[in-house]
């Protein structure tokens, strides 16, 4: 597999990255993950102004920021590709200098780029059919606005999750359900839809806009309120959102069945209307 690695398109094993790199020493980086459908990049333009806002907060100055959508679909033309829809994995660190010091190092130090394309197996993909979740009390830093490699607590909550046999571990602060290990998080109450508001405890997720949007659509109310840990049982259904889990309704959280174990309706209208969307996406 062909991967994209600072100036080079580079066979995934000729790629060194050397232990002085910032973003192996210190989580020192960002990434996006984008994903394609009609081998289009769904929401591209969205995904860059997520990355330059990153790459602005944390202070990485990255030039060729615009040659990257070329980049991706050179990358999926290489690979032999084009006829998948693929998920695509892009990270930036704030590159190589030695020795190790936390301070930032001079200006002339480039950021490391590495991008590699998945094909995604879609038949696999949009598990209709609803998922259990964990909920965790929220162990992570206080910029979760910012879309960090840094994913140690993530990490460790997904594989709870996973030995679990849940498909996610959702965040709270011991009061509000915050979002996803790597999800949005939304609750359905009296037909509404809830989630949390946009602050520096939920990364604002590109797929989130795009329910906010659906919503309108559909006249659901989308209340920017987060669901409380405990009120979850006033709660008709719940759902969680990202760029490669789709939408996905959750229908056990902490081992209690939720709506006798079936996606609810707006769960269900929002995947119909989404996967219209997505269906009809040339770009955009
Ligand atoms: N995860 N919240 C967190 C903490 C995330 O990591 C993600 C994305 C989301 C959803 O964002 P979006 O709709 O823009 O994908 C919310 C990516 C997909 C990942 O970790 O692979």
């Amino acid at each position: 597999m062909i991967c994209y690695y600072n100036n080079s398109f580079l066979e995934k094993n000729e790629i060194k990255v050397s232990p002085f790199d910032r973003g192996f020493l210190f989580g020192d980086g960002i990434y996006e993950a984008i994903r394609t459908y009609n081998s289009n990049l769904f929401m591209y333009e969205e995904h860059l102004a997520r990355l330059k806002r990153n790459l602005i907060k944390i202070n990485i100055n990255y030039e060729k920021i615009d040659a990257l959508e070329g980049i991706i679909y050179e990358l999926i033309e290489r690979n032999n590709f084009s006829d998948n829809e693929v998920n695509v994995y892009l990270q930036i660190t704030r590159g190589e200098s030695f020795p190790r010091k936390h301070e930032f190092p001079a200006p002339s130090v480039s950021p490391t780029i590495f991008v590699y394309a998945l094909p995604i197996d879609t038949k696999k993909l949009q598990n209709d059919e609803g998922i259990s979740i964990i909920l965790k009390k929220d162990l992570r830093w206080k910029r979760c606005d910012i879309k960090t490699i840094n994913l140690l607590p993530a990490v460790m909550a997904k594989q709870e999750a996973v030995l679990q046999q849940a498909y996610e571990a959702v965040w709270h602060n011991g009061n509000a359900i915050l979002e996803g290990s790597h999800t949005n998080f939304f609750g359905v109450r009296e037909s509404r839809v809830y989630t949390h508001p946009l602050d520096n405890s939920v990364l604002p997720g590109i797929t989130r806009e795009i329910i906010k949007k659906l919503c309108k659509n559909l006249n659901i109310p989308f209340v920017e309120q987060p669901v409380l840990v405990a009120e979850t049982n006033l709660y008709e259904e719940f759902f969680i959102t990202g760029t490669t889990t789709e939408i996905k309704p959750v229908i056990k959280i902490e081992g209690e069945i939720l709506g006798g174990g079936k996606p609810g309706k707006i769960s269900t209208n929002l995947i119909e209307a989404f996967t219209e969307l997505t269906k009809n996406y040339y770009g955009n």
